[in-house]
């Protein structure tokens, strides 16, 4: 059984490596659903502190993603009307669903100070990541 002190200590190892690594994710998250709960959970984080650390299913990106199980590419926030504010430098978002044995079960979110920075290739290589995450969780 893996102790969940070393499982968030390697996570928020990748939120770091990811934010330094590539110019333009400028926040990089784990968000959890919350066990029986219909939320989402803050998990390791790398960037600015967020008062957003629980987030119903259904709301904003994150919590849509939840309920959709589908990747989602933001472009713009100013043109998403279900979207919750984090900083006032964010101008793009991307959220990938996190599945283990086919179960979605929290996602990757990455926010972006510049406008439209996000191609397939991000979605592809966040696919990868959290595949790589799901070994280990
Ligand atoms: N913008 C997200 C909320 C989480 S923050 O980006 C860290 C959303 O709309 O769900």
């Amino acid at each position: 059984l893996k102790s969940k002190n070393d499982v968030d200590a390697k996570l928020q190892e990748v939120c770091e490596l990811l934010k330094k690594e590539v110019t333009h994710y400028d926040w990089v998250g784990f968000y959890f659903k919350n066990g029986d709960k219909e939320e989402l959970k803050l998990g390791p984080y790398a960037g600015a502190p967020t008062d957003h650390t629980v987030i119903p299913f259904g709301k904003g990106i994150c919590g849509q993603v939840a309920v959709s199980n589908q990747n989602f590419v933001v472009p713009d926030v100013k043109a998403q009307d279900n979207y919750i504010a984090c900083s006032i430098t964010v101008k793009s978002e991307i959220v990938v669903p996190l599945f283990v044995n086919g179960k979605n079960i929290g996602q990757i979110d990455i926010d972006s100070n510049t406008l439209d920075p996000f191609t397939e290739d991000d979605e592809r290589f966040l696919e990868f990541v959290n595949c790589e995450v799901a070994k280990i969780l």
